[in-house]
Parts: structure tokens; sequence; C-alpha cells
């Protein structure tokens, strides 16, 4: 196999990239306003189980043809089919990869724009105290600046930029060994502070307690396309990674220390977020900007507002970036292998980036009201940051996510996948196999077509 010429230093930095892709915007901004549009509980439960039982396994299956294939998403599960005798069609895989990994990042700087926005607000000491109104008004008239928004967004993806220029060991490496631990002891440290002053309650009920008749179809796709996202599965960022892992490093047991550390992440996230939304009489299905109108609330309430609103805003900056630079790695990695030398590779698609960038972060001002696929139902009354969110998470990635599953467990020769997946002949991997023949590419199919096909 023509294995990358890239590899991870220690089985740490893997783990610490891994858990750094998948920890991001995803677990807070976006789990808390999908969590609050479709009704709380029944929607977490499916979450929690699609995360475990379908796309826990879907990321074995990514690492699985990473570290087999070797190299970026156009080779590795090209080299993975034709070692089993299947057709180089599979590459499909990695050019659905591709162009997720230029639409997901073109809304997800503009989030992490207002995170940097957020931070230099938060330490001017503005949040401390603040009212729901206020909290409201404050991020109401950020969106309405443009300009500003743009500038915090660049900035944003000048600094991933920098990261996935300086290569896999100096850039990808050094940031997540420091950033991913600093981030969970931090927010350790203030789930504890939290939990001592807040009445979560209500939270807990929203979360926990399911009412079924809140879950629709649309839901499930929600929850499944969610689960997705927030795992990084799909698109090939986990697939790369794995690329760069040797042969020696366990992959079971590191699918589960991410899926696990993501799950509760979530979770968490939304136990600070939710009390907040119910104590302030503020709506949970208010759409992308629940997060930026409740946590200052629920922050500005602490006795150290200030110090504390602006600790917790870096840290999720430091998430987002650890995110970003997995994104950015997909097209990047691709384009090292063909000849590009790394950082022209990283700035070409940074420009990309950038571009589509503009589109989605007008979309709360200039463009409020420009539904570009408005002619077609499911896309009636979405901007292009909707839209781009749409695709990106509830089609591309569990598309992506059918197909890895089906080159793993029906297109691999017996035996050789659950040998590269480390799980020798135990009933493990019979199970694993068996959700990726069926469970996986029958539930998400099913799931996929009920939401998409006209009835
Ligand atoms: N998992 C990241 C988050 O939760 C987003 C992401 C999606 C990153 C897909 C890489 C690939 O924020």
């Amino acid at each position: 196999m023509t294995g990358a010429t890239e590899q991870w230093s220690s089985r740490a930095a893997f783990v610490a990239a891994a858990v750094g892709s998948a920890v991001g915007l995803g677990n807070f901004w976006r789990f808390s306003y999908v969590a609050g549009e479709n009704g709380g509980g029944a929607f977490v439960i499916v979450y929690i189980l699609a995360a475990f039982f379908l796309i826990a396994p879907i990321l074995l299956a990514e690492f699985v043809i990473g570290r087999r294939g070797g190299g970026g998403v156009l080779t590795a599960p090209a080299n993975v089919a034709r070692e089993s005798g299947r057709p180089s069609a599979w590459v499909a895989i990695g050019w659905l990869g591709i162009l997720a990994a230029a639409i997901i990042p073109a809304f997800y700087i503009v989030v992490a724009g207002w995170v940097l926005a957020y931070i230099g607000v938060a330490a001017s000491g503005a949040l401390a105290g603040i009212s729901g109104e206020a909290a409201d008004a404050l991020f109401s008239s950020l969106l309405a600046d443009p300009v500003q928004v743009l500038i915090y967004q660049n900035a944003f993806l000048a600094m991933t930029f920098a990261v996935v220029a300086a290569g896999v060991h100096a850039g990808l490496e050094r940031v997540n060994l420091i950033l991913v631990p600093t981030l969970f002891l931090a927010l350790v440290g203030l789930g504890i502070y939290a939990a001592s002053v807040g009445d979560q309650a209500a939270a807990i009920d929203f979360l926990f307690r399911p009412d079924w008749s809140e879950l629709t179809a649309q839901g499930v796709l929600a929850a499944i396309g969610q689960g997705f996202f927030s795992i990084s599965v799909g698109m090939g960022a986990m697939m790369t990674f794995g690329a760069y892992a040797p042969r020696s490093f366990p992959l079971p047991s590191s699918v589960a220390m991410i899926v696990v550390a993501d799950t509760l992440v979530a979770l968490l996230a939304g136990l600070a977020i939710f009390p907040i939304v119910f104590g302030h009489g503020l709506d949970p299905a208010s759409g992308p900007g629940l997060m930026f109108v409740t946590l200052p609330v629920a922050l500005g309430a602490l006795d150290a507002a200030t110090l504390v609103a602006t600790i917790f805003f870096v840290l999720l900056f430091f998430a987002a970036l650890t995110s970003a630079i997995s994104l950015m790695e997909v097209p990047v990695a691709v384009m090292c292998e063909r000849g590009f030398v790394r950082w022209q590779a990283a700035a070409l698609v940074s420009g990309v980036y950038a571009g589509l960038g503009i589109l989605c972060a007008l979309s709360f001002s200039t463009f409020a009201n420009v539904h570009p696929l408005g002619f077609i139902p499911t896309f009636e009354g979405r901007t292009w940051f909707d839209i781009f969110d749409f695709i990106g998470t509830n089609i591309l990635l569990p598309l992506g996510g059918i197909l890895i599953a089906a080159l793993v467990g029906w297109g691999m020769v017996a035996g050789l996948a659950t040998r590269e997946a480390d799980f020798g002949d135990g009933w493990l991997g019979v199970l694993w196999l068996w959700l990726l023949r069926t469970l996986c590419p029958v539930a998400v199919g099913a799931v996929l077509i009920v939401n998409l096909v006209p009835a």
C-alpha cells in the first residue's frame, strides 16, 4: 500500500487531533440550537443512539480506510477498493468529502467569527449582569454589521491557515496536544462551577424527558446529521487523520474515547445553555443565534462574570480552531499529495473558504431575505447559511457515511476489515461488520429518502 508520508509522532497526538476535530462548535452552538428546534428530549435520545450505533462504527470504518489505503481522500478509498478487487469508482467517497470540505467551512468560519467577536465583548465587561433582552440586542447589532463580522471570520480563517500551513507536526499536532487537554480541564472546572450556582431542573427535563410526539421525520434526520457533524464523520477528515496513524495504534479504543468525549461535551453544553433559555423565557427554537443570546446571560449572572465569560469564549475559540484545521486538512492533504507546496495549498483553500464565507456571513444582514433555492420545497425560506448547513450536514455527511460503511462492510474482502480495525476474531468485530453492512446503510439511507424524496 502507498503509505502516507506524514505520521503522528505519538498515539496521544492522534487521539488529541481526532478529539480536537470532533469537539467544536457542533457541540455547543449547533447541538443546542438544533435540539431546541426539534423539541429536546426525543431528539437527544435519537442523537445519542445514532452517535453510538450508527456513527461510531462508521468512524472506525473511516479510520480503517485511511490507514489501510494511505494518503488523502482521493487516494485511500481507491486503494482500499482496488486491493479487494473493487472498481475505482469508490473514489466518489473522496469527491463527496471534498465537496463537504468546501461547504461546511463556509458557515463554520462565520460562527467562529462570532465567537472571536464575543471574546472581546466579554473581556470588555459588557456581559456582566446582562439581561436576556440586552443580550439579544447585542447579538443582533453584531449581525447587522457585515464589515465587523467579515473581519472576525477572516481573522479566524487566517489562524486556521497558519496552523495547517505549519504542517502535521509543527501545526496540527502541537496545537491539538496543547489545546485539547486545556479545553477539557477548563470545561470540567466550569461545569462544576455552573452546577453549583445554576438551577438545572428545567434543562434536565427538556434534554432528557422525551416527548415522542415532538419528533418528526425531519427531526430524526436532523439528529443523525448532527451526529455526523459533531463527530466529524462522513467527509474524510477522520480518514485523513487515520492515514497519519501508524499500524501500532489501536483503533477501537480511540473511537470509543472520541465518541464518549464528544457526546459528553454536547450534553454538558446543553446543561449550561438550556437553564437560561427557560429561566429567561427565551425561545428554544430561535435558531443559530441561540447560544449567543443564552450563554452571555448565563455567564453574565456569575460572580466573576467578566473573567469566566472571557475564558469560556476563548475555550470555544480553541474548540472551533481544532475542528476547522481538520476541515481544511482534507483538501490540503489531497493537494500536497499532488505536488503542491503545503502553505500554497492552504492559501488556495483559504481563499475558497473566504469567498463562500461571504455568502453565509451576509445571510444575517444584506442577504437575510435571499432564499436562493426557495423553489424547492425542502429549501423554502432558507438563506445561503441555512442551505450550506443543510446540504453539508444533513445530505453530504450521511451520504458519505453510507458509502464508507458500504466500502468497508461489503467491499473489503472478508477478514481484512476486522483485522485492520484491530478486532481479531472476537464478537465485537462481528457486530461492527454487521452494523456496517445492514443497520448503518439501511437506517441512514431510509431517513435520507424519507426526507428528500417528495412523497
Ligand atoms: N465536528 C466539528 C464540530 O463539532 C465540525 C466538523 C465536521 C469538523 C466535519 C470536521 C468535519 O464542530
